[in-house]
């Protein structure tokens, strides 16, 4: 890539770019909150999610006070948990500094807990306007094809080599739209799976992989190890419109409320719930429900059970449901399948 290239690039990315809301503010707070959520979710999902938290959180003051219940209410349903979390101790940490925003220096940012390489260049260059490139996957496609490369990127090496080289290559330019065109070249044109638009891509002539037609070998792809299935049994016990719920403590999805469960299946759900003293009016099968983590599989059979008394566990309506308990995404389609 060269100069001309990187022109090429941008005023494609000038014409052809999406309209996000995080695009149409400079403010380090926002474009932090939206390369957070961007993270691991996709842009369609994460629109409303965005304009939701920065509607009732506009700056790092009402992030570091709110409860941590309704920032997980805020996340329901982004997964990762943890990214709300760190958010918030980066508020608190920042407002106890007496700070109104993020810092503008990368050593700063990168002190801070959940800020890595990629969300500190984000921030720096799309808010700061600071020649502090930011790869992600994205970015990642894009370069590999470009230079066929073959090493890995989560090389430390791999990764600083390339830093360096877009970090010369952006002295020319705006850096909010040279991070952001290579980001949209890789959402838009160079695609992960199926066929890139390449006959669209203004990266073409320079792009190696075009040139010997192997886009779809870049980048290469390290084999995974498989997912570690766990079949679970679900259990919504029900009471006078109300349901049992449990906060998690385990480390997935910790502080998130869940119907309680175990792991295993249960061939005879009669026989198990007498076998716990637990008496019931009826059994309702709720069906097979698979959730992907990114390490683990759940395998779901879930049951309604209608008890004739109530034990001194929390149970909530369904109301109190959606609008007040962060219920994680694997628990939330079978609680659309209650029957009331
Ligand atoms: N993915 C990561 N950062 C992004 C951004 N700023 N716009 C669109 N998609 C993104």
């Amino acid at each position: 890539m060269n100069k001309e290239s990187i022109f090429d690039l941008i005023t494609w990315y000038q014409k052809n770019k999406r309209d996000l809301p995080w695009r149409h503010t400079k403010d380090p707070y926002k474009i932090w909150i939206s390369e957070v959520m961007l993270q691991q979710t996709r842009v369609e999902t994460v629109i409303d999610y965005y304009n939701h938290f920065i509607e009732e959180l506009p700056n790092i003051t009402e992030l570091s006070l709110i409860k941590e219940e309704r920032l997980l209410k805020l996340w329901e349903g982004l997964g990762y948990y943890s990214r709300a979390r760190n958010l918030q101790k980066c508020a608190k940490i920042l407002v106890s500094q007496g700070k109104e925003n993020l810092p503008n220096q990368r050593k700063e940012l990168l002190s801070l807990p959940g800020i890595g390489k990629y969300t500190a260049g984000a921030i720096l260059s799309i808010a700061y306007m600071q020649e502090e490139p930011a790869i992600d996957g994205n970015v990642i496609r894009v370069l590999s094809r470009i230079y066929k490369e073959k090493r890995d990127f989560l090389n430390k090496n791999v990764k600083e080599e390339y830093t360096n080289l877009l970090k010369a290559l952006m002295k020319d330019f705006p850096s909010d739209d040279f991070t952001q065109s290579f980001i949209e070249l890789g959402a838009l044109i160079c695609l992960p799976n199926g066929t890139p638009k390449c006959t669209e891509c203004p990266l073409q002539s320079v792009c190696q992989a075009h040139q010997t037609k192997e886009e779809a070998n870049y980048p290469i792809k390290k084999k995974k190890n498989p997912r570690k299935v766990v079949l679970k049994t679900v259990f919504v016990y029900t009471y006078e419109g109300t349901y049992q719920i449990q906060k998690r403590k385990e480390e997935l999805l910790h502080g998130l409320y869940e119907f309680p469960s175990i792991d295993k299946e249960i061939n005879n759900m009669e026989e198990y719930l007498q076998q716990h003293s637990i008496k019931y009016q009826r059994i309702q099968y709720l069906g097979e429900y698979k959730h992907i983590f990114s390490h683990i599989e759940w395998h779901m059979k879930a049951y309604q059970i209608d008890l004739i008394e109530k034990n001194s566990k929390k149970y909530a309506t369904k109301e109190e449901l959606i609008k007040k308990y962060s219920i994680p995404t694997a628990f939330q389609r079978i609680l659309k399948s209650i029957k009331e």
